[in-house]
């Protein structure tokens, strides 16, 4: 099997090739990036990279078909991926997250890929009272970056690819240890700030809602996508990856990770207004339909994992960054110092 990661070199990246390559150590495993965060290892170890067959350089608006000559899957993970970078990089997170992605999706059908999997996004439902949002409900996106998600679903199912099965995965909000780690994650930002400075401040009032999945179940919810048939949820799939249990408050995680790290002390912010990103998310499609794929990470060894690995890095020498570990202050960062440009490319 020769499977193409798009997207590689960034925090879940990593942990899908991992896994990838631990379930299929035969697979021919090619990574395409643009390595906008390569320089952000948070791991002693050695480079994730090390265990593909190929990693190709490059930017997915400028994706070479013949990349997927002889690939029999796709797993596109490229994109500008968060909410901030949405609203400082509106027109590239359509042209990245959108127009890139449909162009990829239509030349792997064009070369006969079987199987394409999306990496889409639970943000796209918002701000969503009334109970756990299901695959067919009302979508509520308040940002660009959930609008690009949605805008490449609705192509990716009207996409003439009648021998190509399409997954869109829409993904809780991610969580757990990576050799990429991003500290934009609100569990993330808990273990991490609760370690170097023994305090959480929650900006909200504690009470929104936030679906989670571990990287790692993320990996084996991908696992699944490739795996699946046309028989098992249609040629087109978009469908929720979580889980029903890991629905948690934002004052729930932040009282999670004080009780793993000793002293903690917790500032919830009383008066701040309501937070508009609040959602629950029904994850009982998943459940029926990809039995063996279900996340097995629960809340306390997402916590313990990224204990360990923070606390390995900082023995190692390798102490994490903040600005090494947010996604937009290292973009940023790249064009203060002049090495990309307002499009968001490399200059040199
Ligand atoms: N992290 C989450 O909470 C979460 C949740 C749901 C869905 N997702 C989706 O999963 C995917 C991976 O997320 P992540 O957290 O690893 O993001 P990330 O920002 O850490 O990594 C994204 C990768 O895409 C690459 N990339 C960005 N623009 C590119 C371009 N123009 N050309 C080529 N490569 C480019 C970056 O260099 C980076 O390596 C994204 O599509 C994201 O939207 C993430």
């Amino acid at each position: 099997m020769r499977i193409l990661v798009t997207g590689n070199m960034g925090y879940v990246g990593p942990v899908v090739v991992a896994h990838l390559r631990d379930r299929w150590p035969d697979a021919e495993l090619i990574g395409y990036d643009s390595g906008f965060f390569a320089q952000c290892l948070t791991s002693p170890g050695a480079f994730p990279e090390r265990i593909l067959n190929e990693q190709v350089f490059g930017d997915v608006r400028d994706f070479p078909a013949s990349l997927l000559e002889g690939v029999d899957a796709v797993v596109h993970l490229a994109a500008l991926s968060n909410d901030p970078i949405g609203v400082r990089f509106e027109t590239q997170t359509d042209s990245i997250n959108y127009a890139a992605s449909l162009a990829i999706a239509a030349a792997a059908a064009q070369a006969g890929v079987k199987s394409f999997i999306f990496a889409s996004s639970c943000s796209i439902y918002g701000f969503a009272e009334g109970g756990p949002r299901k695959e067919e409900d009302p979508l509520n996106p308040l940002t660009a970056y959930a609008r690009s998600k949605i805008a490449t679903e609705q192509a990716l199912s009207k996409l003439n690819a009648p021998d190509m099965v399409v997954t869109c995965l829409r993904f809780a909000t991610a969580c757990g240890y990576s050799p990429r780690l991003r500290l934009d994650l609100v569990l993330n930002d808990f273990v991490a700030t609760a370690l170097s400075t023994g305090e959480i401040k929650v900006l909200s009032d504690g009470t929104p809602w936030r679906p989670l999945i571990d990287v790692h179940d993320m990996a084996r919810a991908i696992e699944w996508a490739l795996t699946r048939d046309a028989a098992n949820g249609g040629q087109f799939l978009a469908i929720n990856a979580g889980r029903d249990d890991h629905n948690h408050r934002v004052s729930d995680l932040a009282n999670a990770v004080a009780e793993k790290i000793p002293g903690t002390r917790i500032s919830i912010n009383e008066n701040a207004p309501p937070d508009r990103r609040s959602y629950q998310v029904d994850f009982r499609r998943f459940s029926e339909i990809a039995p063996d794929h279900q996340p097995v990470m629960s809340l306390s060894q997402s916590i313990d994992r990224l204990i360990d690995g923070l606390t390995e890095a900082k023995n190692a020498s390798r102490e994490v960054i903040p600005a090494d570990t947010k996604r937009l202050a290292i973009l940023e960062n790249h064009m203060n110092a002049g090495r990309i440009s307002a499009d968001v490319r490399w200059l040199n």
